[in-house]
């Protein structure tokens, strides 16, 4: 692979010891590393140890004169090829998500227009928190690379998903970028410079560590919808929830487990200019979450349980007063009286198309699909075709819809 070079930013934890292992697989491969360590860094390996392997200075300080006069923090980011954040603390991807420049850092993340991985460790509980999931939902749809911890036991003494994943796979993880398109082509086509946040797949809705709510929902008419659209040059990113499938070519994933997740991540990535939420994201959820599995011995008499609404995500966004997306489409799945349900749904969720489709056959994750689409002039019956062919219409619709040119179906 030859001259690639990576600008390594070493976090606090446990787990920054493994940095250096990282520095000397890099090494073995003809990759050079240039080191920035945080203050949090530098509580767990040294400076000394990191230039030893890195054969270079180790960056500390945003504001040294002597940093600046030799390399400031542009140039830092602008000499690499890559960024690459090992371990990236709970801390540092939330300055990161939050465009904080307070160290050298977060300064050299909000400065740089590279690609840039985050290898995170941390805590279970700390990777698990709401507000973790937030900041992770943001980095990836501003398209930063999180790379899912190791799930086992931890030095806290806990387990779960949170450890640093081990340095060999974190090594192909950055060959894999250095590999892929440098920077990926201007978008052309009739959606050229359009952003699309697209929900898919359905949402699952925790009882307990080990159950869950969820329902039959493929995916696969939202992920064929996100590749039309990206195939046709919009900025698509998809929200989706656990599906089987691949993503497709020149789409931004944000993978989501529960509704309220899904609706977080759907904030972040907006402002679009188009929102289609075709995810059938589950209406209920357990209004409690048992910390440990629920028991059947010693359970008095039939369980019941009790349910909370979750966020209409399609109606938040149709009824946004602020940066509404000038294209809002919804799914209706109905099992009968679809036209009457299709318009209250319409009027009901502030959306300009719903395109509804009758559930009471094999349509739910099966691979064709039969819709009407409805829109406050009116309604059109579609013909039966396979969930590709759809998303194809659908994207030939959208671009005559924002009038432009070559918008053929
Ligand atoms: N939807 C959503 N958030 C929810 C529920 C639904 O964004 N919490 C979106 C779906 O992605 C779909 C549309 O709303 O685009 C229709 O969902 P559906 O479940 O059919 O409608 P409901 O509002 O749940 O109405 P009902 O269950 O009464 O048919």
């Amino acid at each position: 692979m030859g001259q690639a070079r990576i600008l390594l930013i070493v976090g606090g934890g446990i787990a920054a010891y493994k940095s250096l292992e990282l520095i000397r697989l890099l090494a073995r491969r003809g990759l050079a590393a240039r080191v920035i360590l945080t203050q949090a860094g530098a509580q767990f390996v040294t400076p000394l140890s990191l230039s030893s392997l890195s054969g270079d200075r180790v960056y500390q300080d945003l504001f040294s004169l002597t940093d600046e006069a030799e390399m400031g923090h542009i140039e830092l980011s602008r000499q690499a090829d890559l960024v690459v954040v090992c371990p990236a603390t709970a801390d540092l991807m939330a300055k990161a998500a939050h465009g904080l420049a307070s160290d050298l850092a977060s300064t050299t993340l909000l400065a740089t227009d590279k690609r840039v991985l985050m290898v995170p460790a941390m805590n279970v509980r700390m990777w698990e928190h709401p507000a973790t999931r937030r900041n992770v939902a943001r980095l990836e749809a501003d398209g930063v690379r999180v790379m899912p911890p190791d799930t086992g036991p931890m030095a806290c003494g806990e387990f779960g998903p949170g450890r640093l994943p081990e340095p060999e796979r974190i090594l192909a993880e950055i060959e894999g970028m250095l590999t892929g398109p440098a920077r990926s082509p201007p978008p052309c086509g009739p959606l050229a410079g359009l952003r699309a946040v697209i929900t898919a797949g359905p949402t699952r809705e925790p009882l307990d560590p080990v159950r869950y709510m969820s329902n039959h929902s493929s995916g696969r008419q939202g992920y064929a919808i996100a590749g039309s659209l990206a195939q046709r040059g919009a900025e698509v990113v998809l929200v989706s929830g656990p599906t089987a499938l691949a993503i497709p070519d020149g789409v931004t994933a944000v993978r989501v487990e529960t509704a309220s997740e899904m609706y977080d991540a759907v904030s972040a990535s907006l402002p679009a200019d188009i929102f289609i939420g075709v995810a059938a994201v589950a209406d209920w959820r357990p209004a409690r979450r048992a910390a440990s599995k629920l028991k059947l011995k010693g359970a008095k008499g039939p369980l019941s349980l009790s349910l909370v609404e979750n966020p209409d995500i399609l109606r938040s966004v149709g009824t946004r007063e602020r940066q509404r997306p000038r294209l809002v489409i919804g799914f209706a799945a109905e099992t009968n009286a679809l036209d009457r349900h299709a318009r209250a749904k319409l009027r009901r969720k502030g959306a300009d198309w719903i395109i509804a489709n009758d559930v009471s056959g094999d349509v739910m994750g099966g691979t064709d699909n039969e819709v009407s689409v409805y829109s406050a002039s009116g309604s059109e019956r579609w013909p039966r075709m396979n969930k590709s062919a759809l998303a194809d219409r659908l994207a030939g619709r959208i671009a005559v819809h924002f009038g432009r040119p070559g918008a053929a179906e």
